[in-house]
């Protein structure tokens, strides 16, 4: 890379419009969308779609809920020639769905263009030709007047073979290409020619889609050319102003939103942002956020996964995992102090009601209303704490830690996953619970348990295998429990209390069982829980305790080692 860049490259120069309006302005209401997946996305491909592809991405497209979709290039392939005579032919496209062609401004592809729309009910035809000082330099080797020459001639054609196409209806687009590379003053020239030529009035509309062929600059220059352009525009009543935008620097999508701001009408975009170089405008990003601020977009993600399922069959392309609202870990957190807010906002929002307005630290917008699942929300690796830990554990097995085993099982299972290095899955991280908290069994392993009482007095006997021999025990106390501790103590245990006790059922109906958390803790302080699964909720204490007091062994003769 060069230290002095400016001998290379120049910074491009902004737009003089010192009393722009549009970073006033708020976006209220959805624009009207063209999927131009089947065009500018399908040329992108590197093995462009078939008909039957195409066929099946225009179905799932109007499905989502698009009105214009540009379905392709009919003059340029016979793929896309045949494409569109099918899906005329085949009375494929709804009353209420414009189809729209890309043509070159070429008498011989007008020609072609409009004999494949033959039939048609309601199309855009788009023509377009490229309008920046380099292109007119390098590519066409014309003047300004040559390129304006082209588009109105282009016009021209179009409009002199309209009376074939009778019986359809027919909107014209005309794109400046390379607009946002262009001198605004030249694009505004060559477009109200094109306007007065095609004969555009309020009744007539046209469209003027201006398009960031490639990004050039900060997304705030393209909403001042969209801005100083609509402002500047004779005729403004009779034309539909267009935005298409690409992501050469990343901004795609904030120079659409702010091209909105700045009086945008329509969008032209493809789903997840496939197309040309680093892509197209990605529509999903824009609909959804629109969604997110509480604006009806006009376009259904609410099964975002299926979408993302026929995109990527089609296209043969995929799409990242970072991918604003589709990618497959966006909704993911692994950080624990994430998770724990996360798991917190769910909770609230549970408290709330349906109807509460969604307030989710880390989640702008409910998995659930474009299809996805809380599941996904909340994995678990080494960065994760006990929020993440214990909602896996609530979500996936309806298990409930109490807050301290939350605390301490979220350190240990932290660092066990360390030691295992990868995400684990909630089966995995139960496994690592049981281990640790339900299958300790040496020295205690219960064989029967009986515990019957009068009076508040309970006395229980019990059957152990202890360093793997069988003992019979006895003891007294309040409680079940607190004669098992009776018990054991008279058997040669040393001291210890019950400090901590919770249970609940795990599951519904004739399936449940009861799961019980108990923590021991000898008169010196130390501490351990133990956990206890069975159909009685007494087995269920008796199980804990002894689990509890198995690894208050174990870490006892750690300790002295
Ligand atoms: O990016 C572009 O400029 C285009 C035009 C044909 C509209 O795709
Ligand atoms: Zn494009």
């Amino acid at each position: 890379m060069l230290r002095n860049p400016s001998i290379k490259y120049q910074p491009f120069p902004p737009v003089n419009l010192p009393d722009r309006q549009w970073p006033n302005r708020k976006i209220e209401r959805a624009p009207i969308w063209c999927s131009v997946d089947l065009r500018d996305g399908n040329q992108s491909l590197p093995c462009p779609m078939n008909v039957s592809q195409k066929l099946e991405f225009f179905r799932e497209l109007v499905r989502i809920g698009f009105k214009e979709i540009e379905v392709g290039f009919p003059s340029a392939s016979n793929t896309e020639f045949r494409f569109l005579r099918r899906l005329i032919e085949d009375n494929l496209v709804p009353d209420d769905v414009w189809v729209q062609v890309l043509v070159q401004a070429r008498e011989e592809l007008i020609e072609k263009t409009i004999e494949a729309l033959r039939g048609v009910k309601h199309a855009i035809i788009h023509l377009y030709n490229s309008t920046s000082p380099s292109q007119r330099k390098i590519v066409f080797g014309l003047d300004k007047n040559g390129i304006k020459e082209i588009a109105v001639r282009g016009t021209r054609m179009v409009k002199e073979r309209l009376p074939r196409l009778a019986g359809s209806q027919i909107i014209y687009q005309y794109s400046p290409e390379s607009f946002s590379a262009t001198e605004v003053e030249f694009a505004l020239e060559v477009c109200t020619a094109v306007m007065e030529e095609w004969g555009a009035t309020p009744e007539k509309k046209i469209i003027l889609n201006l398009p960031e062929t490639v990004e050039v600059a900060t997304p705030n220059v393209y909403a001042d050319q969209v801005e100083w352009f609509i402002r500047n525009l004779p005729n403004r009543e009779s034309a539909i102003i267009s935005v298409h935008t690409h992501n050469d620097r990343g901004t795609g999508v904030a120079a659409t939103e702010l091209a909105l701001l700045a009086g945008a009408e329509r969008v032209e975009g493809t789903l997840f942002g496939n197309g040309e170089r680093t892509g197209n405008l990605d529509i999903v990003t824009v609909a959804l956020n629109l969604y997110t601020q509480g604006i009806w977009p006009g376009l259904d993600f609410s099964q975002i996964e299926h979408t993302r399922t026929i995109y990527e069959r089609c296209t043969g392309m995929t799409v990242h995992e970072r991918q604003p609202y589709s990618g497959e870990l966006v909704f993911t957190a692994f950080s624990g102090s994430h998770q724990d807010a996360i798991k917190k906002g769910f909770a609230a929002m549970a408290k709330a009601g349906p109807n509460a307005i969604w307030d989710v630290p880390y989640l702008i917008l409910d998995p659930q209303d474009i299809g996805r699942e809380y599941r996904e929300v909340i994995r678990v690796n080494s960065q994760s704490g006990k929020g993440g830990v214990s909602y896996l554990l609530e979500s996936e097995f309806g298990i409930y830690l109490p807050r301290p085993l939350q605390i301490e099982f979220g350190a240990f299972a932290n660092d066990r996953i360390d030691e295992i290095g990868r995400e684990v899955t909630a089966a995995e991280l139960k496994q690592i619970f049981w281990e640790e908290y339900v299958e300790p069994n040496s020295p205690y392993e219960l064989i029967h348990f009986h515990a019957d009482g009068v009076d508040g007095v309970v006395g229980c006997r019990v059957s152990l295998m202890k360093n793997g021999e069988e003992i019979r025990i006895s003891g007294e106390g309040n409680g079940p429990l607190a004669a098992l501790a009776a018990a054991l103590q008279s058997a040669g245990e040393s001291p210890f209390e019950v400090s901590f006790y919770s249970e609940h059922s795990l599951g519904e109906g004739t399936d449940a069982t009861a799961i019980s958390y108990i923590q021991v803790k000898r008169p010196e302080g130390l501490a351990r829980f133990g956990v206890g699964v069975d159909t009685s909720i007494e087995l269920a204490s008796v199980k804990a305790m002894l689990a509890a007091l198995n690894r208050l062994h174990r870490d006892e003769t750690q300790k002295s080692h």
